[in-house]
């Protein structure tokens, strides 16, 4: 054992130095590692050789006051080797950004190709300097090393943005700050500030004070996933005062960055509609939304005085944001209320508009003009595209990389935000214990995302602006939610964004991220650490005589245990899957140095159908494909009311399942357990039915019933019971809900069935 800990110190010592090492995220272009370190201290003076660097060199200086507990001295002209040298060179790549930095015996030189680059280089120099675990020593007036290098560096693309939901959820101007922080480190140039949502209107408009006095609030929040019917009954508000947007504008603009406000139309427009009921088809009452979704109440796209509120509204935008893009939503605007308003219907006789889609084009193009007469551009959502695409329009393309295509195709820029890389809302484990919008979308598969479709020729992809990372709010109530699931994905979406295509490597990325992580940790971001997650599997047994439960680390350099008690420090060495073959509770850890660092526990509830062969008559959805027929006798429930979709077995048809006991079992229940979670279009099923025989060929009835009885309100089951019947085979068949009612989310569309186990006892 001594000698055990002896080879994890020393392993500690090496991993340790490694830390020293260059590591810079996103990767830059061309790295060359010199040899020997520039010692940075009090006496370093920063010298600026460029006109208008004093921005940068003051938040430099910050962030050395922050960190280390010093400033350094600006001057305009110094000769000698004990300074940073700020200054520009022509550096000719297609995007402008581009820098040099070099640390050697001359000092540290950083040139940019304009003033962005050079806050670049600072952004990398601030990369190259030691963390404070690295430094073994509390951070104050101390002297540091940072290693020689020479850096050539330049960005891939000129769009680089994250978005930020602030209606479903509202974030003070402190932490608006800190995210742009994040997102000039990893050198984005876009903040994408969504303003306006059903939930919330968060934008001071001083011609329209109702939008903020009334659409600013709402009455309460619904509690857990959409579909849930329950609230918290707390009045929620919060907006952005005129003088609170223009700082922080300027702060993302001191920082290179771009603000572009989202000001949502015609959907998403519910505090609007509730703030100023003339706004919609029905002229209300409206309330500010307590629920997410999607709502049929929306801008009116006949009356005048909408669009006269509209170009209102737009005017004050303009004042408070320079962008030359102003971003008008343009997604998921249910048409209901146009086809019945006799003012819309009008509008479409008197416009020859085709339909209703054509009345939302209509609408789109008629503020684009209005805008593009200001001197502005309009970005909108992939729906933008229905019904006739606005001239000259730069579309976001969301449901998937269609509508980007087709954008660029047709001529018009592309920003290239798919649902299924950039929506950093989506969970990124399939452990995840917190309340998400769903999905799965892990940090390599954000780090795998390539923004230029394959299917566009070279002047097509040109108009491929770039990416961005979408946070929409519905399930982020606190800044620290948000760090939580943008890190550390925003720094995957850095690497596709900035850096050479054929400098991108995973491998590379996966072996910085233990650096990475320390350096957030000393940061105090709320980080994912999903990534250190165990994967663990449950398996079937050879002769279906109980489950295997699996469990695997993507961490190489430590090793995976099972402590005496989760989060103990003793632990014996995993090495096979574990056996089981009664109800218990397993628990494994990832230990690294000898700490745990991320484990995983799992209960198992055994019946006598748990690990028997079972067939299905028709496989699950290839959406929700589960481990096969064996996940609805895995042993497994879901309990946390969470509804992981890999626990599940989706179905959109009845299905009979057969359990094969392996021999003539003595039994009086069988339970079928079901997901309800309506607001996803999952139904609980409409009747279950069950079987049994003793050779597989003549089945006799157990009884059927439709009697769903749930535990948590989501997840649910239903038993047959029975006088104590001997039994080798059961079958059970469940029949699915069917067409979903009207009223409910989904009408008229198929429900799913979610199956999760099947109990025989
Ligand atoms: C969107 O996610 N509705 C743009
Ligand atoms: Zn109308």
């Amino acid at each position: 054992m001594k000698i055990n800990i002896l080879i994890m110190m020393l392993f500690a010592a090496i991993t340790g130095s490694a830390q020293n090492n260059i590591n810079i995220t996103p990767m830059p272009a061309e790295v060359k590692p010199g040899k020997g370190n520039f010692v940075l201290n009090r006496n370093t003076i920063i010298v600026l050789e460029g006109s208008h660097l004093e921005k940068t060199a003051s938040l430099f200086n910050a962030y050395l006051q922050s960190a280390y507990g010093y400033k350094l001295k600006t001057v305009k002209g110094f000769r000698g080797a004990n300074a940073i040298r700020l200054n520009f060179e022509r550096l000719d790549y297609p995007i402008a950004g581009a820098y040099i930095l070099n640390v050697d015996k001359n000092g540290i030189y950083i040139a940019g190709d304009n003033e962005a680059g050079v806050f670049y280089g600072m952004q990398t120099l601030i990369q190259l300097m030691p963390i404070d675990k690295d430094l073994g020593i509390k951070k104050t007036d101390i002297d540091f090393s940072i290693p020689y290098v020479s850096i050539n560096d330049h960005p891939r693309f000129a769009y680089r943005g994250m978005h930020l939901d602030v209606g479903r959820h509202f974030f003070p101007v402190d932490f608006i700050k800190k995210y742009i922080d994040y997102l000039a480190a990893y050198k984005y140039n876009t903040f994408h500030w969504h303003l306006t949502e059903d939930q919330g209107w968060r934008i001071e408009i001083k011609k329209y004070p109702l939008l903020t006095q009334v659409g600013s609030c709402r009455d309460q929040t619904l509690i857990g996933r959409y579909g849930s019917n329950k609230y918290d009954g707390i009045k929620y508000c919060g907006y952005y005062t005129q003088q609170q947007i223009k700082d922080i504008v300027k702060y993302a603009a001191d920082r290179y960055i771009t603000t572009i406000p989202e000001i949502e139309m015609p959907g998403h427009s519910t505090a609007a509609l509730a703030s100023y009921p003339f706004l919609g088809c029905t002229k209300g009452p409206y309330k500010v939304m307590d629920t997410w979704g999607v709502l049929d109440d929306v801008y009116c796209a006949g009356n005048d005085s909408t669009y006269t509120f509209i170009e209102n509204v737009l005017d004050e935008v303009m004042q408070l944001f320079p962008s030359k893009y102003i971003h008008i939503g343009g997604d998921e605007c249910p048409k209901e209320r146009w086809k019945a308003c006799p003012v819309c219907q009008l509008r479409i006789k008197n416009e020859k508009l085709k339909d209703e889609h054509a009345l939302q084009s209509y609408f789109i193009q008629r503020i684009e003009k209005y805008l593009n007469g200001k001197g502005r551009k309009i970005i909108g959502w992939d729906e933008i595209l229905e019904g006739g695409l606005a001239p000259n329009a730069t579309v976001m393309s969301w449901r998937g990389e269609e509508g980007g295509i087709a954008a660029a195709k047709d001529n018009h820029d592309a920003i290239m935000t798919p649902g299924s890389h950039c929506y950093l809302d989506h969970s990124q484990t399939k452990n995840e214990d917190s309340v998400t919008i769903g999905g799965y979308l892990p940090l390599e598969k954000v780090y795998g995302y390539e923004p230029i479709p394959a299917v566009l020729n070279a002047t097509e992809a040109k108009h491929v602006l770039g990416a961005q990372g979408n946070v929409w709010t519905e399930y982020m109530a606190s800044p620290e939610k948000v760090e939580y699931m943008v890190f550390p994905r925003m720094m995957a979406l850095s690497e596709v964004l900035w850096s050479p295509k054929e400098k991108k490597n995973w491998n590379d990325f996966e072996k910085r991220l233990p650096v990475i992580f320390s350096k957030l940790d000393d940061q105090k971001i709320n980080y994912s650490k999903a990534y250190y997650d165990l994967q663990a599997t449950v398996l079937p047994t050879a002769g279906f005589n109980g489950v295997q439960w699996k469990v695997e680390s993507k961490l190489k350099d430590g090793f995976i245990g099972y402590p005496s008690a989760p989060g103990g420090s003793d632990a014996l060495v995993y090495t096979t899957p574990f056996m089981v073959t009664e109800t218990k509770s397993l628990f494994a850890c990832y230990f690294l140095n000898h700490k745990p660092i991320g484990c995983v526990d799992q209960k198992f509830y055994f019946n006598k159908a748990t690990g028997k062969k079972i067939t299905l008559s028709v496989p699950p959805h290839k959406s929700y494909p589960g481990d096969g027929a064996f996940t609805l006798v895995n042993g497994v429930q879901n309990e946390k009311g969470l509804a992981k979709s890999s626990e599940f077995l989706g179905f959109l048809n009845d299905v009979e399942a057969v359990i094969d006991l392996g021999s003539s079992q003595r039994c009086s229940t069988v339970v079928v357990y079901a997901l309800r979670q309506q607001g996803s279009w999952i139904w609980q099923p409409s009747t279950v039915s069950a079987f049994y025989s003793e050779d597989g060929i003549s089945y006799r009835s157990l009884g059927l019933t439709d009697d769903y009885v749930t535990k948590n309100g989501i997840n649910g089951s239903i038993t047959i019971s029975f006088n104590a019947t001997n039994m080798r085979f059961v079958k059970v068949i469940i029949q699915s809900h069917g067409p979903i009612p009207d009223g409910s989310p989904g009408a008229g569309s198929p429900s799913w069935l979610f199956l999760d186990e099947i109990e025989v006892n």
